[in-house]
Formats: structure tokens, C-alpha cells, sequence
């Protein structure tokens, strides 16, 4: 191998390369078969997603967002209810309140975590002298859990439903159980880059209840189980057959593939301590693995931006997830929130550098990027 002089945020045709044979039989399998809505493939990806997390139900959707979406129609959210969720999050677990008809509402972070804080939580429900909050949608950012004991059992006194956005975190194990089965819900996201993902999108519900796991694929098909018979307003919310089938195929790697990318998340850690008064990296939940969807640093006084253009100019893959919390989005500026609303959030935002993770990076691109960013932080 020659020098590395690049490194790209992911590699995913380095990860999918030994399993290229299978994938193009697949392919094949269902192109011979002219079956591209729903079947045997999505039933058995489906049986197979709930033996991995251990629920009674999964259901196969279109992507994360509508999983979301599905999850908050499936237990009664309507319009001019209050949804609370994490000002840190992708705007998608915002669009799916918004698109239920409901109204996002906010409590800020755990700096430490990036996940909403349940003594925050305390506070918003505190406020909610109406009591229109109806549901909470934890957030598991990057690949860690939040602190579902501590939601779970301020949902519990207030009468809430859960929501785990665990788009980001498949796999993750909270001291509880593994997240998807901790709430009334879950919602996962297979988007391609996600640590289990389609070649396009998809997503799944996860739901232990059996009546709310039959609303969800109501929900997904028009309200519909008999041919044009609609027993209530859903949506075209279908995983494709294609993406179940090749799903199918990648989900027995999944185990492996996180664990090479807990090994790259340490060997990280271990290099960058050198670094640790300008550079933060992901602190660990006593309660939570960590999947390292993402291997975010916290860069200190004001270098975050300047190390990302470095980074990208030495043609290292960076990015920021997210420069903007969602309650300074424009698009929820009819609800009036203002900078310094929840400042753990805005602080977050404008500090988070990711750096690439993922299964089959080599230490030597670990090497050139810990490298790379210790030559910065000496002219900073
Ligand atoms: C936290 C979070 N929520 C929701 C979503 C939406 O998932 P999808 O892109 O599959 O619609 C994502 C995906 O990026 C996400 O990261």
C-alpha cells in the first residue's frame, strides 16, 4: 500500500465487496421474479430486524422519516398536539411531528451525550400547564443511547407516549435492552449510510404492542389490508421488495460491522488523548454501548470550522452534524424561537466535527487523519 494522503467519510463498496456475490445474486433473484411490492422477502427481513432487536413486531417502510411519521400517527398524534423532542437532531425527526399535524416542542441536550436531557425534559413538562405534550421522541444521536430510564419514567408519570428515534443507532444496547424496544415505538433509518443500509432508502418500525404494530401496516398501505377497502387514512409508506431482499443480506454482517467500528471508535480515543485540550472526543454513557454511527469531535474556542477546512483540504472526509439546531431552522420560524433558547444545543452545533468511521477503515487512514488534525491544532 502507498502513502495515504485521503480518506473518504465512508467506504461503502470496501465494506460490501465480500459480500458482492450474494448481492448480485439477489438482484437477480428478484428481478426473475417480477415480485417488487411487498412478499416473502419483506415478511422474513421483517421477522428477522425483530429477532435481531428482540421485539415481538417490525415493519418494513420507506425510509426513517416516514417511520417516524407512522409511529406518531400509529398512537393518536393529531393536530395541535405537542411532540417533544431534541433541538439536536435531524431535521426529519421535526418534519415527522410537523407532517402528523402536530407541533415540535424542545429540551435541550446533555453536553456530554448530545441527547436530550432528562432534567430539561422535567422542565418542559413542568411548563405544560395544558398538558398538550403527548409524546416524546428521544433521539439515540450518533449511535448512543439516551436516558431511557430516567424518559421512560417521567413518560410514565405524565402519561406519555415514547417515541425512540433510533434511526441513527441500530444495535445499540441501553442497560434497559436494546433501542427500538424500549419505548411504545421505535424508528430506524436503513438510509445508505446509516450502520445497516439499503441501496436506496428504507426504513422500519419496531413496536412490542400488537395492535399498535397492526396500525403501523395499516397506516403504511392506505389504511387498507383488503383491496380497495380503506379503514382509515394512511399512506404509501412500503419497504420495496428489493431493498428487504438485499437488506436480508446485509443484516447477519451487522454484529461484525459494528464492532470493527467500536475498534476504529477506541484506537480514535486513544490517539486523539494527545490532543484533548483542543480536541474533545465522544465521551461514553454509563448506561449506553455506543454503534458509532458517528465518531463526532467536539473541537474547543472557536476551531471547528477552520479544522473541517483543513481537514477537507488534506481531502479528509468531515462533516457536521448539524450546524443549525432545529429550533433556529427557518422552516420553524412561525413558532418564534430565538438563539439562546437551548444553549447546550447552539454550543453543540457550532463545536461537532464527525470524522470518517466505518467498517474496513484502515488504522493508517486513522493514522493520517489523527496526524492530519494534530498539525492543525499546533498552528491553533
Ligand atoms: C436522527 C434521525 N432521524 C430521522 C432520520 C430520517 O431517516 P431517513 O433519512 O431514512 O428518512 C435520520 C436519517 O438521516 C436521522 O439521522
Amino acid at each position: 500500500m502507498g502513502v495515504i494522503n485521503h480518506v473518504p467519510p465512508l467506504d461503502l463498496k470496501r465494506q460490501y465487496e465480500p459480500l458482492s456475490k450474494q448481492i448480485l445474486e439477489t438482484f437477480e433473484r428478484i428481478f426473475n421474479s417480477g415480485g417488487f411490492i411487498l412478499g416473502p422477502d419483506v415478511t422474513s427481513l421483517e421477522k428477522e430486524l425483530a429477532q435481531f432487536l428482540g421485539v415481538s413486531h417490525t415493519i418494513g417502510v420507506t425510509s426513517g422519516t416516514d417511520a417516524l411519521w407512522l409511529a406518531l400517527k400509529a398512537v393518536g398524534i393529531k393536530p395541535g398536539d405537542h411532540v417533544l423532542t431534541s433541538p439536536f437532531t435531524f431535521f426529519a425527526t421535526v418534519s415527522a411531528i410537523c407532517n402528523a399535524g402536530a407541533i415540535p416542542v424542545f429540551a435541550d441536550i446533555d453536553p456530554d451525550t448530545f441527547n436530550i436531557c432528562p432534567e430539561k425534559i422535567k422542565q418542559a413538562l413542568k411548563q405544560d400547564t395544558n398538558k398538550k405534550i403527548k409524546a416524546i421522541i428521544p433521539v439515540h444521536l450518533y449511535g448512543q443511547a439516551a436516558e431511557m430510564n430516567a424518559i421512560l419514567s417521567l413518560a410514565e408519570q405524565h402519561n406519555l407516549f415514547v417515541i425512540e428515534d433510533a434511526c441513527q443507532a441500530i444495535g445499540t444496547r441501553h442497560d434497559k435492552g436494546v433501542v427500538g424496544s424500549l419505548g411504545h415505538l421505535g424508528a430506524f433509518s436503513m438510509f445508505p449510510t446509516k450502520n445497516l443500509g439499503a441501496f436506496g432508502d428504507a426504513g422500519f418500525v419496531s413496536v412490542n404492542n400488537s395492535s399498535l404494530a397492526e396500525k403501523v401496516t395499516l397506516l403504511r398501505t392506505h389504511g387498507s389490508t383488503v383491496r380497495y377497502h380503506h379503514e382509515i387514512v394512511g399512506s404509501n409508506c412500503r419497504i420495496d421488495t428489493i431493498q428487504a431482499a438485499l437488506l436480508r443480506v446485509l443484516l447477519p454482517q451487522l454484529n461484525s460491522w459494528i464492532q470493527l467500528r467500536q475498534e476504529a471508535a477506541s484506537y480514535y480515543d486513544e490517539r486523539l488523548k494527545e490532543l484533548s485540550s483542543k480536541i474533545e472526543s465522544p465521551k461514553r454513557a454509563p448506561y449506553s454501548t455506543h454503534t458509532f454511527h458517528q465518531y463526532t469531535i467536539r473541537v474547543h474556542n472557536g476551531g471547528r470550522d477552520s479544522l473541517s477546512k483543513f481537514l477537507t483540504e488534506s481531502k479528509i472526509g468531515n462533516s457536521i452534524y448539524y450546524p443549525i439546531p432545529c429550533h433556529l431552522q427557518k422552516a420553524l420560524s412561525h413558532l418564534n424561537f430565538k438563539t439562546g433558547d437551548f444553549p447546550i444545543a447552539e454550543k453543540a452545533a457550532s463545536e461537532v466535527l464527525s470524522i470518517p468511521i466505518f467498517p474496513g477503515i484502515l488504522r493508517q487512514e486513522q493514522d493520517y487523519i489523527v496526524d492530519t488534525i494534530a498539525r492543525w491544532t499546533r498552528s491553533h
